[in-house]
Formats: structure tokens, C-alpha cells, sequence
């Protein structure tokens, strides 16, 4: 578990709710969806906007500052594929969400 992060009291969050949340230095956006919590990395690669600030519409969320998508259940770029977010595994433990920081996909690629 070295490399899990504990972020999050699990029910603090409801499906289709997202916030930022800090884990080992780094800024990531907590996703909750229907099937279970996303994280993905908060700054939008477009200009620098907190993504935990952002809107989502089902798994898409949309940058707060020009509206940028993404798929946050794998970080790909909607409006830009060239600019994806990078994603990190998360699971449920005793009631808490923990993120893996340590090994994130690499910019968007498939988990
Ligand atoms: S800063 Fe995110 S779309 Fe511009």
C-alpha cells in the first residue's frame, strides 16, 4: 500500500460529484460516479484549472475555465486527444477512498 494514498471519507462524496483532494504533494480530482470513484490528475492541461472545480455530465467533465472534456474514467482528451489528463486506480477501503499515486497511467492511456 506504500504507494495508496488515503484521501477521502467514501460517503463524503456522492455519485456525480467531484472534488479536489491532495495526495502525497500532488492535486487530483476525486470523481464519484454510479460504478464507484475516479481520480484524474486536477490541473487541465490547457491552462492550469483546478478540474475539481470543473462540471460533469455523467462520466464527461468539463474544464470550469473553457469547457475542455474529459473522460474521467480514463482521462482522455473529448475536445482535445492530444491533451488527456492522467488517471489513477482508486479503491474502497473501510469506508475510505485511496488513490494510487505512484503509478498513474501515463497521459491518458487506457487503464
Ligand atoms: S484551462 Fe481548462 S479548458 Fe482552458
Amino acid at each position: 500500500m506504500d504507494s495508496w494514498c488515503d484521501v477521502a471519507d467514501a460517503p463524503s462524496l456522492s455519485p456525480g460529484h467531484c472534488r479536489t483532494v491532495e495526495a502525497r504533494g500532488r492535486r487530483i480530482t476525486l470523481v464519484c460516479l454510479e460504478d464507484g470513484f475516479h481520480a484524474v490528475e486536477d490541473t487541465c492541461p490547457h491552462r492550469g484549472a483546478s478540474m475539481g472545480s470543473g462540471f460533469l455530465d455523467g462520466c464527461t467533465l468539463h474544464c470550469p475555465l473553457h469547457g475542455w472534456a474529459f473522460d474521467v474514467r480514463t482521462g482522455a482528451g473529448l475536445t482535445r486527444p492530444d491533451k488527456p489528463l492522467r488517471s489513477f486506480p482508486t479503491r474502497v477501503l473501510d469506508g475510505r477512498v485511496w488513490i494510487e499515486v505512484g503509478t498513474g497511467t501515463p497521459e491518458g492511456a487506457a487503464p
